[in-house]
């Protein structure tokens, strides 16, 4: 017993994993709607992501950002076609805080700026310019203190037009859904007020899709949903399907000069490999398709189960939000119907993130145990 004891765990081990669903020791098949916490992308165990990622381990594992790294370019390459900002430019570290931290830093060489906004309910991540523009203070300690963030209420255009005329603000940064907060969806305007107001203050608009990018919402990127172009956007969760891996994405406009960012590990072979074939499945398979597909599936399925007060996402992203915790039916999922689902910092909230590839049949599973324990 030396792990450092920071996680109030589950009562299930997985020890395997194919496709949509884990397996304990003993066999015992679960149903993963849980995604691992939104990394499992493709599905465990992809056969061409094990293949991709075997073979790059028996070429090169690793070697230092000091000499090209043609599979980093591959990746950058494909990536930015897949979503769409084919001009742009990618820094790959090796989390989804450290893309928020490294956004903001790109955002303050820009404009010179200090200050930061961001949402009341926002998790970008726990180092120290990310937990400061988190909204839970409870995981923010003295070091972490010294960054100069402002929590707007969500959605609130006409504080944020305050601090973005008044204030030094470097950078707004915003979820493309907030996801630990609870499934919120912004609504289209908010977001274009708030892309024309960054524009005219010379505000960087970081959009933090670590949690909904990578195709879980149906688009690349959820912000892709609402007609609006940010600066700077950040990755990482479905980016490795469990491999740790993470990216800022860059408009052209932002000049990169040497040293001004830097990782060890960011961008290695092994976490392009595996980026790489996590892209080439969704490409090839149509999952941003099937994102679309069995989330409206899901929402019409869902809707009206007693105790719950509404249901909301976009694709395999999705909040169920009930009038009472759902920690004992969240346990009743996976002790009784092993099935795994995720919480929310509202209690109240059921996360649903699955695999991409989740179909009709796990679909009806999940329906089928939602209906006996809400029962
Ligand atoms: C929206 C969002 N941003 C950032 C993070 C932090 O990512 P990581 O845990 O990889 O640092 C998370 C993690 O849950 C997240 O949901």
């Amino acid at each position: 017993m030396n792990v450092f004891n920071v996680y109030p765990l589950l009562d299930v081990e997985p020890v395997k994993g194919k496709g949509n669903y884990v397996y304990d020791q003993e066999g015992t098949e679960y149903l993963d709607f849980y995604g691992g916490h939104a990394v499992i992308s493709i599905g465990h165990s992809h056969p061409h992501y094990v293949n991709r990622l075997n073979q790059q381990l028996s070429k090169l594992g690793f070697y230092s950002n000091s000499v090209p790294i043609s599979i980093q370019q591959e990746l950058a390459g494909k990536l930015t076609q897949l979503s769409g900002y084919n001009d742009w430019k990618l820094f790959m570290c090796n989390s989804g805080a450290e893309a928020n931290e490294n956004a903001l830093k790109v955002a303050s060489s820009w404009n010179r700026r200090k200050k930061v906004v961001a949402f009341k309910g926002a998790f970008h991540g726990r180092t120290s310019l990310a937990v400061a523009a988190t909204d839970n203070p409870s995981i923010v300690f003295p070091v972490n203190e010294g960054a100069e963030v402002t929590h707007v209420d969500w959605q609130d255009i006409k504080a944020t037009e305050l601090l973005l005329k008044e204030e030094d603000v470097c950078a707004v940064i915003i979820e493309g859904i907030q996801g630990v907060g609870g499934i919120r969806i912004p609504n289209a305007l908010f977001l274009k007020q708030l892309r024309e107001l960054c524009a005219q203050t010379g505000t960087a608009l970081i959009l933090d899709e670590v949690q909904s990018g990578f195709g879980r919402t149906g688009k690349f990127f959820a912000h892709q949903h609402f007609g609006i172009e940010p600066d700077i956007i950040t990755m990482a969760k479905g980016m490795g399907n469990g491999f740790p891996v993470g990216a800022v994405l860059i408009h052209p406009r932002f000049e990169a000069s040497y040293g001004m960012l830097g990782t060890t590990f960011g961008g290695n072979h092994l976490a392009c490999a595996a980026s790489l074939a996590v892209v080439e499945v969704i490409n090839h398979n149509g999952l941003m398709g099937r994102a679309t597909k069995f989330g409206a599936f899901l929402l019409s399925q869902l809707k009206g189960l007693p105790g719950s007060k509404e249901i909301r996402g976009l694709g395999l992203m999705i909040g169920l939000e009930f009038n009472h915790p759902v920690a004992e039916l969240r346990k009743e999922l996976l002790y009784k119907h092993h099935i795994f689902t995720g919480s929310s910092s509202n209690k109240n909230v059921l996360r649903l993130l699955p695999p991409l590839s989740a179909g009709r049949k796990e679909c009806d599973q999940l329906i089928e145990a939602l209906q006996e324990v809400c029962q």
